[in-house]
């Protein structure tokens, strides 16, 4: 139904529906209200939405309260955070928006609005998927004869009254996605980021919860922004007592100023209800995330990688190289990763950055002997950039020094001895672009693991704010790498985990989870960073014996099964590696290949888990028919006889074999193991209801247990 109809023609609200999630939204008014949003309600009898709207009106409130409405005007009478604010050089500050026309088609209903005096028209689209992912654009123009100002236009959703604590994530560089939960207050609970790319602190998504809600039930709300650059992530509890639930991007001072006739979009907010959970977080936005064709498994199945950065860094050297891909390749490795250093004069992260050309001094022949040499062996060659940045000590910036990101007069400070180039600058642009795009056509690149090890400080492009238009130009820069270069993947990596979010998922195929290679630490950040990102996007590799960044020392099985739920690969200088330790990891690359359909197909699955010092996860076939769960020891057990682990989730009325898989073999503390690891057959009630019970593992140890349907009962 496309309609350019008076408001009135909705006197029944519109009802997008899928996958258990509905969002009501109420027209009758003139203006849009978001009128629910979580399961389903209106079903098969008209639903009187006044009724659900109409409040009590306390003494001392507006005589006649109203909803403030999708875009929450304060002109309505709203005392929240408004969705849009700008002004029109101090006018137009307070805008009331009325529906100009609503076009609604299968499951997205965009309205268009306008306020006559303000000068503005502001548009809505709300969009449900299959997942039931809600996916929210807003857009800005300006009408009028002057330019109009945005600073801020924000999406949001309201929460229903039991939405009591929240769930967001922070971090730092080595230790991303630390959880906080706590309960939702007066006020905004407000995560922002400005580092102009979205940070190792990023949320990623931020959510409201029913209280009692665990992994596996209770009611979720989520909302996160696909955009890389500054964000808001914000809930809000007004003096009302009402809650919502919004994110849109930061923009700096005077950064969005729209001409006449100019407009803005807002970033897409992405928003997932959930009655199973924080599981179900991810079961909605993972499946939502494969859906789509350019998915990197609806393509080919995720190589196992072997990166050399842990294993040479900077010490570049042909014949150490060639030996490593030997190995590699003897092991099982698909793709073979060159990291920083085969450029200009990058023999440190001193120099060289933003001089896109093969080293001669370190690569007399160039990287076609090598490259040749990992195709030779069967592995794909992928090669390290770091595109927008530059180091002063560079033939780039002797030759254009104006060409970085900064405020005139000014030169930022260094961090990792670089400086951010402005992609905003054409000429910039095209020329890194070019640089890179060259390299990979040459050397045959089937894979680029990109960059970027700092933050922005004061971003100006011709010294106004760019890190939108800097945000912007690196999507356009992949886009068009891999338009030149059909097949080609891209690795965000951000000193590890510094820009993933679901902004960058739509543009990238890959991020470089952490740096952090220690596999206790690796068990946090990829439980958390998988409650938003599919696993097979999350680079997990196993590092060396004793990790470059914690000193900790563990043993391969604990790496291998850490490092195999997720896009798996090594960083290890393999030729140290023992007999013992390559038989474990040639083992354990088969079992990778054989069950990675699985690993990256299946619902992910955490397991509440009685004692603190284990940590439970895995996944399941989508048909129930397998599981893969792996219980980690992360600190020694509370009892003698660590407690059982249940495993949801799989049919109750089926047999299934259970086995333990070793990579190498966990350290224990027992003389007698569990009965069931000599392999066994359980109901999927069994496993649900009474569970494994675990060997006596050392601390920082793991085990693998693998589940077979074979038949049902
Ligand atoms: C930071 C990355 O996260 C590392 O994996 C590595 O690529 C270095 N940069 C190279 O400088």
């Amino acid at each position: 139904m496309a309609l350019s109809a008076p408001p009135t023609t909705f006197l029944t609200p519109i009802s997008l529906l899928s996958d258990g999630v509905e969002i009501l939204l109420d027209l009758s008014e003139g203006y849009p209200v978001v009128a629910h949003w979580g399961a389903p309600i209106s079903g098969e009898h008209a639903l009187d939405v006044r009724t659900l709207l109409g409040e009590a009106v306390p003494h001392a409130d507006l005589d006649k309260p109203v909803n403030p409405g999708a875009l929450r005007e304060g002109a309505r009478g709203f005392h929240g955070r408004p969705a849009l604010q700008g002004h029109r050089g101090g006018e137009a500050w307070s805008p009331l928006f009325t529906i100009a026309s609503v076009d609604v088609q299968g499951g997205s209903c965009t309205i268009n609005l306008t306020d006559d005096a303000a000068l503005l028209a502001v548009s809505l689209r709300y969009r449900i998927l299959p997942s039931g992912v809600l996916l929210i654009d807003s857009g800005i123009v300006n009408q009028g004869a002057t330019d109009y100002t945005v600073n801020e236009l924000a999406s949001w959703l309201p929460l229903p009254d039991r939405a009591a604590e929240v769930i967001d994530f922070s971090g730092r560089w080595l230790r991303e996605r630390q959880i906080s939960r706590k309960p939702i207050t007066p006020g905004v609970a407000l995560r922002e980021g400005r580092e102009g790319r979205t940070g190792h602190e990023h949320t990623i998504i931020q959510c409201a919860l029913a209280p009692q809600t665990t992994f596996s039930q209770g009611e979720v709300w989520g909302a996160a922004l696909l955009w890389s650059g500054n964000v808001r992530h914000m809930i809000e509890q007004t003096a009302t007592g009402r809650k919502a639930i919004g994110a849109g991007e930061l923009l700096e001072s005077g950064e969005v100023i729209l001409t006449p006739g100019a407009r803005y979009d807002a970033p897409t907010m992405a928003a997932v209800y959930t009655m199973e959970g924080l599981d179900g977080v991810s079961d909605r936005l993972h499946r939502w995330l494969r859906s789509r064709p350019e998915h990197p498994t609806a393509i080919k199945p995720r190589p196992l990688t072997l990166n050399v950065w842990e294993a040479v860094y900077f010490d570049h050297n042909h014949s150490t190289l060639t030996a490593l891909a030997d190995v590699a390749a003897s092991v099982g490795v698909e793709r073979f990763v060159l990291d920083d250093g085969w450029f200009g004069s990058r023999r440190d992260d001193r120099s060289g950055l933003g001089d896109w050309l093969v080293s001669d001094a370190v690569w007399p022949d160039g990287l076609l002997p090598l490259a040749g040499h990992v195709r030779s062996l069967g592995m794909e060659f992928g090669l390290w950039f770091e595109g927008e940045m530059v180091n002063p000590d560079s033939d780039l910036y002797r030759a254009h020094p104006d060409w970085i990101l900064k405020v005139e007069g000014r030169i930022p400070p260094t961090a990792r001895q670089q400086l951010v180039l402005d992609l905003a600058n054409r000429d910039c642009y095209t020329h890194i672009l070019n640089q890179v795009d060259t390299v990979i056509r040459e050397v045959g690149v089937a894979y680029i693991k990109w960059d970027h090890n700092r933050s922005l400080v004061d971003a100006g492009h011709r010294n106004v704010p760019a890190a939108r238009r800097q945000t912007q130009a690196i999507y356009a820069m992949f886009d068009e790498l891999k338009r030149r270069n059909p097949g080609l993947e891209i690795e965000s990596c951000a000193s590890g985990g510094g820009r993933i979010d679901l902004g960058m998922v739509m543009h990238a195929d890959r991020f470089w989870t952490s740096d952090c290679n220690d596999a206790l630490e690796r068990q946090e950040i990829q439980r958390w960073t998988s409650l938003a990102i599919p696993p097979e996007l999350l680079g997990s590799h196993i590092g060396p014996t004793e990790s470059h960044s914690t000193g900790r020392n563990h043993s391969i099985q604990f790496r291998a099964i850490t490092a195999l739920f997720g896009h798996a690969g090594l960083e290890w200088n393999l030729l140290e590696a023992t007999a013992r330790e390559r038989e474990a990891i040639r083992a354990w690359a088969a079992f990778y290949k054989a069950n990675r359909g699985l690993l990256h197909g299946g619902r992910v699955t955490r397991i509440d888990y009685p004692d603190p010092g284990g940590l439970v996860h895995g996944v399941i076939a989508h048909d129930k028919s397998k599981a893969l769960i792996a219980y980690v020891q992360a600190r020694t057990a509370s009892g003698s006889r660590p407690d059982a682990f249940t495993v949801p989730g799989l049919d109750p009325n089926a047999r299934y074999r259970v086995s333990a898989r070793e990579f190498g073999g966990a350290g224990t503390i027992q003389h007698r193991a569990p009965a069931w690891m000599a392999g066994t057959e359980l109901t999927g009630s069994a496993l649900l209801y009474s569970g494994l019970r675990p060997p006596v593992l050392r601390p920082e140890e793991a085990i693998l247990v693998v589940v077979d349907r074979v038949d049902r009962l």
